[in-house]
């Protein structure tokens, strides 16, 4: 039995027991299955494997803590879109789906499984640029930055610029395509009660698209398979905007707030943390913008484990991911331990086309 008609089949039983079908139906499919292997060395999917498949996939994802709403996700099956241009269509329609003007939807668009590649990491980021005074914009993307210029594009050099989509068809040179403004929403980042806040000229965008991952459903690949749900507070208040190597904002906050940041001792780092972290809640939550504080998120992640338990599955989940980067010991979470073992149908790293 070839390594695809294995995973086939295991994709298949899993699937169709959970949905209550008969062992005839397990059978006929996978005969046919086993038809078209053996013809194309391959198998086509149905819309319903697929649906199936990119919402096992999320619930298997270790280092999620939102897994609790792995049935909500939206999928779009896009494998007959052949060109640059279609696919960029598409791509559009998923940020506008997604989006939905702040009440973001989980969603995943899935590419054919052949010569079809993104090449940005997210579908909506900023731009990096290394200058002689320094780095200007998202220091982690820089290199991707310096792809898109290699290919013709010409950034503003500005702090938050947004990249060019980037998408390739079998061989060729991938070609850019600019993301019209009106599809972008983003939240200035503002402060409830430290009225300077506003004037660090802060911002960030509704929905975290990523797009650089494979997906795996019963033995084949979609290496084109952009997935979003809607963020976790601390993804940028205690990383994006708060990493020493990211935006860096955490000592110029303390100093606005008149810290001593001479003192490791006067915790003006965590003191920093915990109001640019109010900070982007209560932006995106004026701005009727889905978001989640860790501490909620934790605890739909305790039901996400007691469901799991109630449908006689066991959670696996990677700890060192899981816990949150801020207050990690006022969760459940990290008082126990998970079981980092991947499952498949999973989205999977890929090595970067560039
Ligand atoms: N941590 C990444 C970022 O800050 C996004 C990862 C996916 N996050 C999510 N909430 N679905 O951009």
């Amino acid at each position: 039995m070839t390594g695809m008609l294995k995973e086939a089949e295991d994709f298949i039983r899993s699937y169709y027991n959970e949905i209550g079908r008969s062992e005839l139906e397990i059978h006929s499919r996978l005969l046919e299955i086993e038809r078209q292997i053996k013809k194309n060395g391959s198998y086509e999917q149905t819309i319903d494997e697929i649906t199936y498949g990119a919402k096992a996939a999320w619930r298997n994802s270790n280092k999620c803590i939102g897994r609790l709403f792995w049935q909500s996700l939206n999928v779009f099956d896009k494998r007959y879109m052949q060109t640059e241009e279609e696919i960029y269509q598409a791509l559009l329609e998923h940020i506008q789906f997604a989006t939905n003007e702040g009440r973001i939807r989980p969603t995943i668009t899935v590419f054919s499984p052949h010569d079809v590649r993104i090449w940005n990491h997210q579908l909506i980021r900023y731009a990096g640029y290394k200058t002689e005074k320094g780095i200007i914009g998202d220091p982690d993307s820089i290199a991707f930055t310096k792809v898109c210029q290699d290919l013709g594009w010409k950034g503003n050099n500005e702090h938050f610029d947004i990249l060019p989509l980037v998408i390739q068809t079998k061989n060729n040179q991938p070609k850019l395509f600019e993301i019209p403004k009106e599809y972008i929403l983003e939240v200035p980042i503002r402060h409830q009660e430290l009225k300077w806040f506003e004037e660090l000229n802060v911002k960030w965008y509704a929905v975290p698209i990523i797009s650089s991952m494979k997906l795996e459903i019963g033995g084949i690949t979609y290496p084109a398979a952009p997935f979003n749900g809607w963020y976790m507070g601390t993804e940028i208040g205690a990383r994006n905007l708060a990493d020493d190597n990211r935006y860096n904002m955490v000592p110029i906050i303390a100093e606005n707030m008149g810290l001593n940041t001479k003192s490791n001792a006067s915790l003006w780092k965590d003191r920093a943390l915990v109001e640019l972290n109010a900070a982007v809640l209560f932006s995106f939550k004026e701005d009727g913008v889905s978001i989640v504080d860790h501490h909620t998120a934790a605890q739909q992640f305790k039901r996400f484990e007691e469901k799991e338990g109630e449908a006689g599955r066991d959670v696996t989940g990677n700890w060192t991911w899981l816990i949150p980067p801020l207050s990690p010991g006022t969760t459940h979470i990290f008082h126990k331990p998970y079981n980092n073992e991947k499952k498949t149908p999973n989205y999977f790293y890929q090595p970067s086309p560039y």
